[in-house]
Parts: C-alpha cells; structure tokens; sequence
C-alpha cells in the first residue's frame, strides 16, 4: 500500500486506511529496529531538514535517527544560532532551506498552523512536530501503534485523556485519530483546562477521574504544561493532583490488562506519581522506543515507499 499525500499536517482528515498503512510499516520498520545492524537504504539520497523552533527530546531525537536509520541526509537547526535570532521570517528560512534542495522539513513551531503555512508555499514534504496547542500527528500515530501491541482492536477500546487538554496538541491529534479508529475516547480535566468546543471532535467529556478509573482501558496522561499557561489556570498544583493526579492508589482500581501512557516530559508528583509511571501498568518508555519505527514509516510512505516493500530494500 502507498500513501496518497504529500505532507503530515495532523491527524484531522487522516482516513482510518491511512492509519492502518502507516501502522503495518511501522510494524516493518520495528523489526528492522531489532536487526543487528538496524539501518535500511531505502531513503538513500534524500535529504531531511528539522526545523524545531520550540524545545524537544523525543520527537526531535527520534526523527533524527528515524532518518539515519532510512539511511537518508539528515541536518536539525533550532532558532538559537540560526538567523531567525537576527530577525529573519520563517517563510524566508525555508525557502532559503528550500534553495539547498532538501525533500522534507520536519516543523515543530509554537504557532498553530505553522507547517501548515509552510506547506502551502514550498515544494518539499512538511511533517508537523507539533504546532502550537494543535496537533501533534506522529504522537498519537506512535500512541495507537503502542496501543495495538497490546490490544487486539481499536474498536470500543475506552480510552481517557486526562488533565492539560486545553493545551495538548497531543490530545487534539489523538481525538481525532482514535476516533477514526473507533475508540470511544473520554476527556477528563479541570474545566479550566478544557478548550471550549472540544466535544465538537467527538470525545466525551467527564469532570470526575474517580468515576471513570475502573472502567477505562487505557487513561493517557497529559503533561500540565506551565510554559503555554499565561494566567492561571489551577488553584495550585496540590488542589490539581487531589482531583485529577494518576495516584498509586488510583493506578490500582485501574481494570485488569488496563494500562497507563504519557507522551512525556512527565511531571512526576504533578499529573502522574513517580511509582504509576515507573510500574507495571505504564507503558510509556515503550511509546518513546516506538517513536522510531513509526517515524521511519511516516518518512518512507510519504517518499512515495510502498509498504510490502520496505524490507526488501
Ligand atoms: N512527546 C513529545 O513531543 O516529547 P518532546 O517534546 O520531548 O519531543
């Protein structure tokens, strides 16, 4: 199977076949992942560019070794020491990146719709690294890959977001793809921290954590993110964690073959305990090790790669 797009923009619009194609690759790349030598040329004279203006371990560690891995050129700048620290627009970045004939760009930008914007006036493939509060599509692409090793169907899976949705690109972009995918997804936070409309997506929207814990499959945390809170938005962060921290005590009632994910940085103590996130449910250090392979997919569909092809080369 081929992927008919030329851009990763979100999750938004991505169609349940997509999903599924870019999945089964990342199913082939994972096992190239696990071989002795684990590199493929299969991207072998293209050239990925990442452009990350806001801070970034994993999703910027992993799509540069998603492109060694493809054996494709790969080069990261990030704002300090680049040029738009003198002032210069990021339509005139790329295209200045443009003009050293590159074939993707890899954006994560703090403005919502900014690789949207960049895809519209170049030429290369753009990847969205996360924009803004929008999206963050290669999140939850890893997040359903996850979820499928260890669930056999997305079908009527109960899965809760929990806490910081208001600023979540991440849980934006996994609304929409769990959705596709038929999940019945739950959002649980603080009415402060719950963008108005967000129902609109077609989750479900439930204020009380205590109510939902022991019917869920799967309760993804979100990081309570302080950065892109300009007022307040909780009393203080020991009120939060009484009504909405994933405590061990909480992690216990969870049902049986239920378990707990986090796109991370974690803020331990906060949204999550330390021992939920380092135990037996979590399931978030194999999210980070999945980041590869479904990177390593999404760059080879999007060269044009076809998915019963990827080990052969
Ligand atoms: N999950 C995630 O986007 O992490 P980073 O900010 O470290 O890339």
């Amino acid at each position: 199977m081929k992927l008919a797009r030329k851009h990763l923009l979100g999750m938004e619009g991505v169609s349940r076949t997509e999903i599924e194609t870019l999945l089964n690759s990342a199913e082939t790349f994972k096992e190239i992942l696990d071989r002795k030598i684990p590199k493929v040329p299969s991207l072998r004279g293209l050239t990925a560019v990442n452009l990350f203006f806001e801070p970034s371990t994993r999703t910027r560690l992993s799509f540069e070794l998603a492109e060694k891995r493809l054996s494709a050129d790969s080069v990261s700048i990030s704002p300090s020491g680049s040029s738009s620290e003198k002032g210069e627009s990021l339509i005139d970045t790329i295209h200045n990146v443009e003009a050293m004939k590159v074939d993707f760009l890899i954006v994560r930008h703090s403005a919502a719709g900014a690789p949207h914007f960049l895809a519209s006036r170049c030429d290369v493939a753009v990847i969205n690294a996360g924009d803004g509060c929008h999206e963050h599509p290669t999140q939850a692409l890893l997040d359903l890959f996850t979820i499928r090793q260890h669930l056999p169907t997305f079908e009527g899976l109960k899965v809760a977001i929990l806490g910081d949705i208001a600023h979540s690109r991440v849980a934006r972009s996994n609304i929409w793809a769990l959705r596709t995918m038929g999940a019945d997804v739950t959002l649980c936070a603080p009415r402060t921290l719950l963008p108005p409309g967000i129902e609109d997506l077609g989750a479900k929207i439930h204020p009380r954590l205590d109510d939902l814990i022991d019917e869920m499959d799967i309760i993804m945390v979100l990081r309570i993110q302080k950065e892109r809170q300009g007022e307040s938005f909780l009393p203080s962060s020991r009120e939060y964690a009484r009504h909405f921290s994933l405590t061990r005590s909480r992690a216990d009632r969870m049902k049986a073959n239920s378990f707990i994910m986090h796109p991370g940085p974690i803020n331990r103590g906060i949204e999550m305990a330390p021992e939920v996130a380092d135990g037996p449910r979590s399931v978030i250090l194999d999210q980070v090790t999945n980041g590869v392979a479904v990177r390593m997919a999404v760059l080879y569909l999007l060269a044009g790669g076809e998915t019963d092809h990827a080990l052969a080369n």
